[in-house]
């Protein structure tokens, strides 16, 4: 999708710090309950600093929606969360993201031409009716609609096994034994209430892939889609056995982390606990000591004991200020070299000083919305994983 941020006024690109965090600040005084600013965990200090509300994105999806008073939510995260907000706030409500270039790379991966022909090509081998859709929340509002319109649910990373548990009909209570049935037979409809024998999981592969395995199934359980190639470059045959058809996307922060990462911090600690986001290939998580999402990976570092030394697989904001948090414990990156997710990167004090103060000066900046007709389908994904989690 294409989205273009205009250059800010000079006013804004020039100011010292300090200065706009003192124009920062009075702009939500004066905007007071009008106002709620919501910070995703891989935003900077500078910004995360405003944020009545910080959060991964199931809880900040939940906490927005929770939000029914005020009339600006300024989302501090990317595209495709101000579009969740949008689409969970009421109709009084308006949110905005402070530059519109903050998209996900891995939200990009996956459009709705691609994941329509895809979903085309697999009825003619398969029963459609028995494939749940399950788009991970990082996509696009048009992918929430369709997973809506198609019995299926969004998920996030803190509840994506919740979250295919209710899609395959396994049993909740299962644990890590494996699937309640076996895979394949089931024999229901989709008057079953939308579940299935197989999901279609998009656009993360590891973080289907990974929830998969701890759900009990095998490698042999999964194929990838491939969505440049037809039927995702998969034989008929591949495509009735599996139970897992994942998408070909990925994060291209989360990705960089490597086996060797884990191995070499290991040798250097080794008494270390390696802590990683499911967005990590499989090879990385198997090997960790604990996988989880950015609100778990907060709680793992805060209840180890003081004196432990712990490698984080995650952005790097995050880590950096889990370190400064915890000065007691040692927390570092699992990949001493990571790159910052550069999309998140983009929302800085000018940008969230630019948008504060059109809303002081009744100018609405950088709104985002959803259409009504994608909205109400995508409502439909997102309060149902709101329901299941
Ligand atoms: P969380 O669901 O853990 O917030 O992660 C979102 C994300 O974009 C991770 O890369
Ligand atoms: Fe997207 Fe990865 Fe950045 Fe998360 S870290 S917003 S998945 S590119």
């Amino acid at each position: 999708m294409f989205r273009l941020q205009p250059p800010l006024p000079d006013d804004y690109t020039t100011a010292p710090n300090d200065e706009l965090v003192r124009r920062v600040a009075t702009a939500r005084a004066r905007l007071g309950k009008r106002l709620v600013i919501l910070g995703h965990h891989y935003q900077r200090e500078e910004v995360i600093q405003f944020a009545d509300r910080r959060g991964d994105s199931f809880g900040l999806s939940r906490f927005a929606a929770d939000q029914h008073d005020a009339e600006f939510v300024v989302f501090c995260g990317v595209h495709f969360m101000a579009e969740s907000a949008d689409i969970l706030t009421g109709p009084h409500q308006q949110v905005i993201l402070p530059d519109l270039n903050a998209g996900c790379s891995m939200a990009d991966m996956a459009d709705l031409d691609d994941v329509e022909q895809i979903w085309v090509e697999l009825a003619e081998v398969t029963d459609i009716e028995a494939i749940v859709p399950i788009t991970y929340v990082n996509s696009a509002a048009a992918l929430k609609a369709f997973v809506g319109r198609n019995s299926g649910a969004v998920c996030t990373s803190s509840n994506a096994r919740a979250v295919l548990t209710w899609a395959l009909e396994l049993d909740a209570a299962s644990g890590t034994g494996g699937p309640a049935r076996a895979p394949g037979s089931w024999a229901g409809s989709r008057s079953l209430g939308g579940r299935g024998n197989k999901v279609l999981f998009f656009p993360d592969q590891h973080l289907g892939r990974n929830t998969g395995f701890q759900l009990g199934y095998g490698a042999s359980d999964m194929q990838v889609v491939d969505p440049r190639r037809r039927l995702g470059g998969l034989a008929d045959a591949e495509v009735k056995e599996a139970t897992f058809l994942l998408w070909k996307g990925h994060c291209s922060v989360h990705q960089r982390f490597r086996t060797g990462h884990v191995e070499a911090f290991r040798s250097e600690h080794p008494d270390g606990v390696v802590i990683v986001h499911p967005e990590c290939s499989h090879e990385v998580v198997e090997i960790a000591d604990q996988v989880g999402s950015t609100d778990y990976i907060i709680g793992a570092v805060s209840r180890a004991p003081a004196g432990s030394t712990i490698a984080v697989g995650t952005e790097i904001h995050l880590v950096d200020r889990l370190a400064r948090e915890h000065p007691d414990r040692t927390v570092l990156s699992l990949d001493p070299l990571v790159c910052p997710c550069s999309t998140m990167f983009r929302i800085d004090l000018p940008h969230l000083a630019w948008v504060l103060d059109g809303l002081v000066a009744g100018e609405v900046r950088n709104r985002i919305t959803v259409d009504e007709a994608t909205a109400v389908d995508a409502r439909v994904a997102l309060e149902r994983m709101l329901a299941i989690a």
